[in-house]
């Protein structure tokens, strides 16, 4: 496994694949990694010749109230873990090499940067796309995988990468969970005993807006379900829970006719966790000719 710390080192290692024909597979990470991670990795290997991963935590998309100095690393642990999937290549740059010399361009994603976490974490998106078609760009993998524990990163992505012609196919995998359901995260370490028990109140409401989500409820009946579920854990304070269309986050309202995704932001302390999941009404016809 070769780490490259530098974009030229970067630059010279998927030239040499790209020489003997390989196909490559990117999974860009901010690193303190988790099986959350790793289980994007082992798609990404099964997917194409070569694996890269970037471990970055990129500090353009934390706001100044945000987390970036607490944000959890352990660089070495990081390079073992991945040495042991059997990754090719680790870019690893520190923020003066990713953005030295970089003058004020950036990518925004406007129908979808400023929605959802978007409007709670002005900047967020445009540091996500940004650094995302950085890492596009001097990379140049045929795929990259993303989680769909961040799904509005994911969706804002796919939007980016058709918007702009890139050529990269964009793989989203299911959200990994702990045994409780707690989703992975490495922000999840920082949790108190207290606040890692209430935790699994998030996985819960979604379970319980899946099950109910079936029978084609009204959406702000669902919306009630989940906050209700939510409001069960003492020391869980909702950031944001919404219900919205779950190809294009647009607004619903009245039955739910088609997949929807519930989108819970929720804080525990200090702690703010996110999760997701894709809920959906069951044809009352089997065959779905109704
Ligand atoms: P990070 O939070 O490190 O996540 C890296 C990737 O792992 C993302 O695609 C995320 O959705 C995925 N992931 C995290 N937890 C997961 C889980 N429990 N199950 C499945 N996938 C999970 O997301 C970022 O970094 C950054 O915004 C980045 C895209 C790297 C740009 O800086």
């Amino acid at each position: 496994m070769l780490v490259c710390p530098t974009k030229a080192e970067m630059r010279a290692l998927v030239a040499g694949y790209r020489r003997g024909r390989r196909s490559l597979s990117l999974v860009p990470t901010m690193g303190y990694l988790h099986e959350g991670h790793l289980s994007l990795v082992r798609l990404a290997k099964q997917r194409a010749d070569r694996v890269i991963v970037s471990v970055f935590v990129n500090p353009t998309q934390f706001g100044p109230n945000e987390d970036l100095d607490t944000y959890p690393r352990d660089p070495d642990r990081d390079l073992a873990l991945l040495q042991a999937e059997g990754v090719d290549g680790v870019f690893m740059p520190t923020a003066a090499e990713m953005y030295g010399g970089m003058g004020n361009t950036h990518v925004e994603v406007p129908e979808l940067s400023g929605i959802l976490q978007g409007a709670l974490r002005p900047g967020h998106f445009r540091g996500v796309a940004t650094v995302v078609a950085k890492l596009l760009n001097l990379i140049q993998p045929d795929i990259a995988v993303f989680g769909e524990k961040d799904y509005q990163q994911l969706i804002l992505i796919r939007q980016m990468v058709r918007d702009l012609d890139m050529p990269v196919d964009i793989l989203g995998h299911p959200t990994v969970r702990e045994a409780d359901g707690v989703a992975m995260s490495s922000r999840n370490v920082r949790l108190s005993d207290e606040h890692r028990a209430d935790a699994p109140v998030l996985n819960k409401a979604l379970g319980a807006a899946e099950e109910a989500a079936r029978d084609g409820p009204v959406v702000s009946d669902l919306l009630d379900l989940v906050r209700s579920t939510l409001a069960t854990a003492e020391s869980a304070k909702v950031e944001s829970a919404d219900i919205r269309d779950a190809a294009t986050l647009a607004e619903l309202d009245g039955r739910l006719e088609r997949p929807a995704v519930v989108l819970l932001a929720v804080r525990f302390g200090a702690v703010l966790l996110i999760d997701q999941r894709v809920v959906g009404p069951v044809p009352d016809d089997p065959t779905g000719q109704k």
